[in-house]
Parts: structure tokens; C-alpha cells; sequence
């Protein structure tokens, strides 16, 4: 059997910050209410399409791994707010990067789109149906957001995060992982307005609305998540003491307080960068493993557990063994084109737009 090592690895964040400052000129919130319940201090906003990040990340992650496109044998691309449906964005992304060997799969499980990714691309290399995986992560979400909502709008930016993973001979990569859906909270994170179940005779298709739980997305989640890690530590027989690093979903920062009280996991052994960018969805893991490394927290042969949650609700954990190299074979100069406006003034329409509806109602 292979395993599926993680040989290359990249980000894109678009360069237009909304801050929470910003998020207050438009609507009743304040700094102190979203940091404090939070940790988000600022969010980036995406000024052109979501493949447009999907394919610098790609870039970044195939020099990282020093690949060319055309050795990739499959695209996983998690994520849901695609292009498009119809053709499914990864194969949006396999054109861009020239990827003529490519089969791509979009995922849409939502914040666990990345991990449900890894953990179904380590598998079919494990089985040697594929052999070189692109796995990529991330959302424009500010695109389907509520802007006249402060309970969700508060919590969200856009960025994209990818990986290569290679078989290996080496037990490397993810050696252990577990995802679950809980079928009974369908309902706690819903985009309403957005897909096939809803009219499309009433103006409301044209504003897709939040329906979301706060306070019981927070307890399942930490609940799943510790779960799951514990799970994935008693398949390699490691404690969490074992652990070099945990890279979760950024969510929330008092979600990761909680999570890493549960499982016993010190706060300083967490990558966190949630004040940053808030919480990116399928984003979150792949961009903070990649700052993670930038950053030099992760070493050669280190454990790294990773745990998500998200709509459905899905959830998962996985323990990475990192391997030899944790810096990158070549670095790309892909980059987003660039950007002439803030994040408010990007906004403005969608804001606009509405406010207009919610003053009818
Ligand atoms: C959303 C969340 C931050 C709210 O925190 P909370 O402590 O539960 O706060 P509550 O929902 O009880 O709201 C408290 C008050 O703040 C108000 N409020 C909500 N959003 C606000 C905002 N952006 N600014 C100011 N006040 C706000 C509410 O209206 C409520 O007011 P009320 O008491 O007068 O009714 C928290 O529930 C959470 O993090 N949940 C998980 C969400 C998540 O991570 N989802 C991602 C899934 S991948």
C-alpha cells in the first residue's frame, strides 16, 4: 500500500481587507462585540472570481511541490461557492493550469470541504487508482452573504488554500483520519434562496439568506471535533501529547479555546490565524497549514492533527505525519491581478442591494 504524502502546498488571499471597523459604517455591530466573541479582527474580500484563487493556490502548491500541471492525475476542488455549477469548477481550475492529465471533482461539503478532500485523495492513492492529487480549499462566500445580517455577516471572508499529495513507500501524509456528518442538524447552517429546493418564481431567489444556529453550532462542533480527534489518535496509537501542531478550522477563536480545553491540547501548539481572515470555510486548513509552514511551526517528522466542522453538519479530523522537506522545491509568482479598491467599496452594491430588500420587509 501507498501512502500520500504532502509534498506541495500554497495559498491565495485577495488583497482587499474589511476590518471589523468597516463592517460597523453599514451595520450595528461593533470591534469590541466581534472580537470578543470571535477573535476575527479583520476579513479579506475576493475582487475577482473564486477559481481565479483556486488556480494561484494551485500554483503556489505545484512549484512547492516542483510539478508540473500536467503530472496531476486528479483535482479535488472543495468548496461551495464555485463559479459554477455547470462545468464544475475544478475542471474550471484544470484548464487554467494546464492539467491535460487531470480528472476534477468538485466536493461541496462546505468548511470540511478541504479535509473531506485529503481524506478521499490519500484513499485513492492508498488503493493506486491516482498517484499525484491536487487538493484545493476555499470559498468567496462574500459573494452569497446576507450583508444586511450581523449575527452571520460578521464571520466570513474569502481565501483559498491547496496541497499535493504524492504516494509514497514512506508512511507520510495522512495516516489517520475520520469524517461524520450529524444528519440531524441539516438545518443549523443553511444558505436558503441558493440551489433547486427554492422558487425561482419569487424575487427572493435573487437573495440568498443565512439560517444559522450559533449557539448550537458551537456545542456540536467542539463536540464532533473532539471526537474525531481523539479518534484518529487512537487509530495511531499516539497520545496528544504526541502532537507537534494542530491546524483546525478557523471558525471561531473561542471555539478552538474550547476544543483544545476538551482534547488537552495547548493553546500555543494551535495555528491560529482566524483574526486575520475570520473564517474562510474550506479555506481555513489548507491557507493556515500553509502559513504554518511559512511560518516554520512545522518541522521535519512532526504529528499534525487537523479538525473541521461545517454545514450538514459535516466534521472530521485528521493526523498528517509531516515528512522531510518543509520548505518549498521552487516558489511561483502567481498572484490575483491587482485590486484598486478597499473591501466596503467591493461590497457596496451587494450591501446596497440589501439593505434595499430588508427596508420592504
Ligand atoms: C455566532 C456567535 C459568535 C454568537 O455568539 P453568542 O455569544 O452565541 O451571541 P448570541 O447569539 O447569544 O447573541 C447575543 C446578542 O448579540 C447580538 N448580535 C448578534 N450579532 C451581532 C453583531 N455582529 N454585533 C453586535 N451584536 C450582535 C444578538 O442580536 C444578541 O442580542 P440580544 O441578546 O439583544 O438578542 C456564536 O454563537 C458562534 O460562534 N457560533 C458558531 C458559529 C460558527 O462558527 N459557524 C461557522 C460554521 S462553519
Amino acid at each position: 500500500m501507498h501512502y500520500a504524502q504532502i509534498t506541495g502546498w500554497g495559498k491565495c488571499v485577495p488583497p482587499a481587507v474589511l476590518s471589523n471597523a468597516d463592517l460597523a459604517t453599514f451595520m450595528e455591530t461593533s470591534d469590541e462585540w466581534i472580537s470578543s466573541r470571535t477573535g476575527i479582527k479583520e476579513r479579506r474580500i475576493c475582487h475577482v472570481n473564486f477559481s481565479d484563487m483556486a488556480i494561484v493556490a494551485a500554483q503556489h502548491a505545484l512549484a512547492a511541490a516542483d510539478l508540473d500541471a500536467s503530472e496531476i492525475d486528479l483535482i479535488l476542488l472543495g468548496s461551495l461557492t464555485m463559479d459554477s455549477l455547470c462545468p464544475n469548477t475544478a475542471s474550471i481550475v484544470q484548464n487554467a493550469i494546464g492539467a491535460t492529465n487531470a480528472a476534477s471533482i468538485d466536493i461541496n461539503s462546505a468548511c470540511t470541504g478541504f479535509l473531506y478532500g485529503v481524506h478521499i485523495g490519500s484513499s485513492l492513492i492508498q488503493t493506486g487508482a491516482h498517484r499525484k492529487i491536487l487538493v484545493i480549499g476555499g470559498e468567496f462566500i462574500s459573494h452569497y452573504m446576507n450583508w444586511a445580517r450581523r449575527d452571520v455577516a460578521v464571520l466570513f471572508g474569502d481565501a483559498c488554500g491547496a496541497v499535493v499529495l504524492e504516494a509514497s513507500e514512506e508512511k507520510l501524509g495522512l495516516i489517520a483520519s475520520r469524517i461524520g456528518c450529524e444528519m440531524d442538524t441539516t438545518s443549523a447552517i443553511q444558505i436558503t434562496n441558493l440551489g433547486s429546493a427554492y422558487s425561482r418564481l419569487t424575487e427572493d431567489f435573487l437573495y440568498p439568506d443565512w439560517n444559522f444556529e450559533g449557539q448550537e453550532v458551537f456545542k456540536r462542533a467542539i463536540k464532533a471535533m473532539a471526537f474525531a480527534c481523539e479518534d484518529v489518535l487512537r487509530q495511531e496509537g499516539i497520545s496528544i501529547e504526541d502532537v507537534n501542531i494542530m491546524v483546525p478550522h478557523q471558525a471561531n477563536q473561542r471555539i478552538l479555546d474550547a476544543l483544545a480545553k476538551r482534547i488537552g491540547m495547548p493553546r500555543d501548539k494551535i495555528m491560529v490565524n482566524v483574526h486575520k481572515y475570520g473564517n474562510t470555510s474550506a479555506g481555513t486548513i489548507p491557507v493556515a497549514l500553509a502559513e504554518a509552514l511559512e511560518e516554520k511551526r512545522i518541522k521535519p517528522g512532526d504529528y499534525v492533527l487537523m479538525a473541521t466542522f461545517g454545514a450538514g453538519l459535516t466534521w472530521g479530523a485528521g493526523l498528517v505525519k509531516w515528512g522531510e522537506r518543509v520548505t518549498p522545491l521552487r516558489v511561483s509568482d502567481a498572484d490575483l491581478p491587482p485590486c484598486n479598491q478597499t473591501g466596503l467599496e467591493i461590497l457596496a452594491p451587494h450591501i446596497a442591494r440589501y439593505k434595499a430588500k430588508a427596508a420592504t420587509e
